[in-house]
């Protein structure tokens, strides 16, 4: 088992017809969290960690624990790398280790989105690197000055062409999801998935996942989805663990917020679908 790349864990899901769960890491207590609950399951899953949450575990620490913990596993695991923006940091991505990245250009112009995208997509292929691009705006992610993502729709028409001109392996799609706590319900655009879906065949990837209700992955997965991504759900689990013993010296407290994110793990894999087919 062990050790995969997310292009064999995705092309696997494509094929069987679930999805599979994408969690960020910032330490060895949330990997341990998600590994176990694939290994209850014996699901597949990928794990990883985000620019945005560098300050909390740089590569250097936390991407040789992942990539560890994934050779031990019983189950398939993947180590990517979520929203980046930078250059640089892609680079640094490569060489740490991860088996896949994701560049994010949604905040750029369109045509300066594909230039960055199909640039980082020749230079990660070049080392064996799968790469995730966005079209569209998934939103609700914050930038340097504290802005906040404003949702844009995937243009169906458009997604063929920014395949052709980047040769990104995986595409994060935007079809009303939003990363955080959703502020009034979600209402997904399955006809604009399915229209992508028809047009494309690699992976498609579902940002946003916190919040979702049980119908929205089914209808998202039967849609064409391949990849969903969860990160505020499991940090809330944990918080809310914490918060129902607020005695808890540190060391318990770590033990209750790990099996609170355990639990919230499993959740979404069965959700998925992914459960069994490890
Ligand atoms: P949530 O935090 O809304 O689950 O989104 C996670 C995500 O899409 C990470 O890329």
């Amino acid at each position: 088992m062990a050790l995969y790349s997310m292009k064999e864990i995705l092309a696997d899901a494509q094929k069987r017809g679930y999805g599979v769960g994408y969690f960020n890491a910032v330490n060895l207590e949330m990997v341990r969290a998600y590994i176990e609950a694939a290994e209850e399951l014996d699901s597949p899953i990928i794990i990883g960690t985000a620019e945005a949450l560098l300050p909390i575990a740089p590569f250097d620490w936390i991407v040789p624990a992942m990539l560890e913990a994934a050779r031990r596993a019983k189950v398939p695991v993947a180590v990517h790398l979520d929203h980046t923006y930078h250059f640089d940091l892609l680079m640094q991505a490569l060489r740490a280790g991860f088996g896949s990245v994701m560049y994010d250009g949604s905040r750029e112009t369109h045509a300066h989105n594909i230039e960055t995208s199909a640039e980082i997509v020749r230079i990660a292929h070049a080392m064996g690197v799968g790469v995730e691009c966005e079209l569209g705006s998934v939103g609700g992610l914050s930038d340097e000055a504290g802005h906040e993502d404003k949702m844009v729709y995937t243009d169906p028409a458009e997604a063929a062409s920014f395949l052709e001109s980047t040769g990104a392996d995986f595409l994060a799609v935007s079809i009303g999801t939003v990363h955080g706590v959703y502020k009034a319900e979600p209402r997904l655009d399955i006809p604009r998935l399915q229209k992508i879906r028809a047009t494309v065949d690699v992976p498609l990837v579902l940002h946003g996942g916190s919040g979702l209700s049980d119908a929205d992955f089914q209808n998202t997965i039967a849609g064409g989805i391949a990849k969903v991504n969860v990160y505020t759900d499991v940090i809330l689990a944990a918080k809310r663990a914490l918060a129902e013993h607020p005695d808890a010296v540190y060391t318990d407290g770590v033990c209750l917020a790990r099996e609170a994110m355990k639990q919230a793990t499993l959740k979404k894999l069965r959700i998925f679908g992914s459960a069994g087919k490890a």
